[in-house]
């Protein structure tokens, strides 16, 4: 089991889905002992439910969660942002480390509206980060130093993979490993509906489709090989494996995915001043 690396405190500012994903696997890596976590949601006491296994109850009041905490890691949507920073203010300080998973939200808003030299990290994780498969991109701001990306990068990794990048690429990488869990349901979901057409049970064309794309991406990510060369292992000439592809070719699959990891990437320029999220 890994340390305890927060032994002051974890503030967890909004602990809805994501960041009750990231509270289970804290506890789940022995990160933070549970009696260091303070969560907190919009919602009234009596609608409050519990997270995790721990039996952590989120409160409401943000100030309080910030004033004990150490690291404050905001998983609110993008337009709750703003006043809740208003709220924190006077509970951070230079020692202290905040880290926000909000799409479209710059590292340089945080650091406008707190208004002191306090460390930001911006951090972009996916849903897969609930079977400790996620992968999480994060960059530093103008007052974090390559410790505070370290402390980071120590969380994410009980979630799975993370990678340091700069922040001109985090909207591209919403759009990419931020949503592309959605767009990998919908191919899933269609290639097992393929082998449900063909008389294959739900269950089992479900199975094979998922390990099927799990699979294959271990692969890709084992071997360093292009998945090209990879596709072309699997494509007998005169084979099912061609047909298949020419029907995917025929329905433009592939410009269809480029398009919306594109259109994805640009709306999350955008989230920052909608109601929406990633
Ligand atoms: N879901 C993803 O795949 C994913 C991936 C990467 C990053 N993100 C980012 O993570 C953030 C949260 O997304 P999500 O999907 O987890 O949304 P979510 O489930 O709606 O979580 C947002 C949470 O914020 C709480 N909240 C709202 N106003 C608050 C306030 N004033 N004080 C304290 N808590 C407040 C909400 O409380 P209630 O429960 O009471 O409404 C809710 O629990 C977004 O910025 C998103 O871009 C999400």
């Amino acid at each position: 089991m890994a340390e305890h690396i927060f032994k002051h405190g974890l503030a967890v500012l909004g602990a809805g889905k994501m960041g009750g994903i990231l509270i289970e696997a804290f506890l789940k890596h022995g990160l933070v002992s549970p009696h260091h976590i303070f969560a907190t949601v919009q919602q009234s006491s009596s609608e409050r439910r519990t997270i995790s296994s721990a039996q952590i109850t989120p409160g409401n009041n943000n100030h309080a969660a910030a004033e004990k905490s150490e690291v404050i890691l905001v998983c609110l949507k993008p337009l709750s942002v703003g006043h809740v920073l208003d709220e924190i203010r006077d509970a951070l300080n230079p020692e202290k480390l905040v880290i926000s998973i909000a799409a479209s939200v710059p590292t340089a808003y945080f650091e406008i509206r707190i208004g002191s030299k306090v460390p930001v990290i911006r951090a972009m994780p996916n849903t897969p980060s609930m079977v400790g498969e996620g992968i999480t991109a994060i960059c530093k701001g103008k007052h974090a130093t390559t410790e505070h990306l370290e402390i980071a990068r120590k969380l994410f990794d009980a979630v799975g993979k993370t990678v340091v990048v700069d922040e001109k690429h985090m909207d591209a990488i919403t759009g990419l490993s931020g949503s592309g869990p959605a767009f990998l349901y919908i191919i899933l979901e269609a290639l097992a509906e393929g082998g449900v057409k063909m008389g294959l049970s739900r269950e089992l064309a479900t199975l094979l489709a998922a390990q099927t794309m799990l699979g294959a991406a271990k692969v890709v990510l084992e071997t360093g090989h292009h998945p090209a060369l990879l596709k072309d292992t699997v494509t007998t000439p005169a084979g099912c494996t061609i047909d298949g592809i020419l029907e995917l070719e025929e329905g433009k699959l592939r410009v269809t995915l480029i398009k919306a990891v594109v259109k994805a990437s640009q709306r999350a320029k955008e989230l920052m001043f909608t109601e929406s999220s990633t």
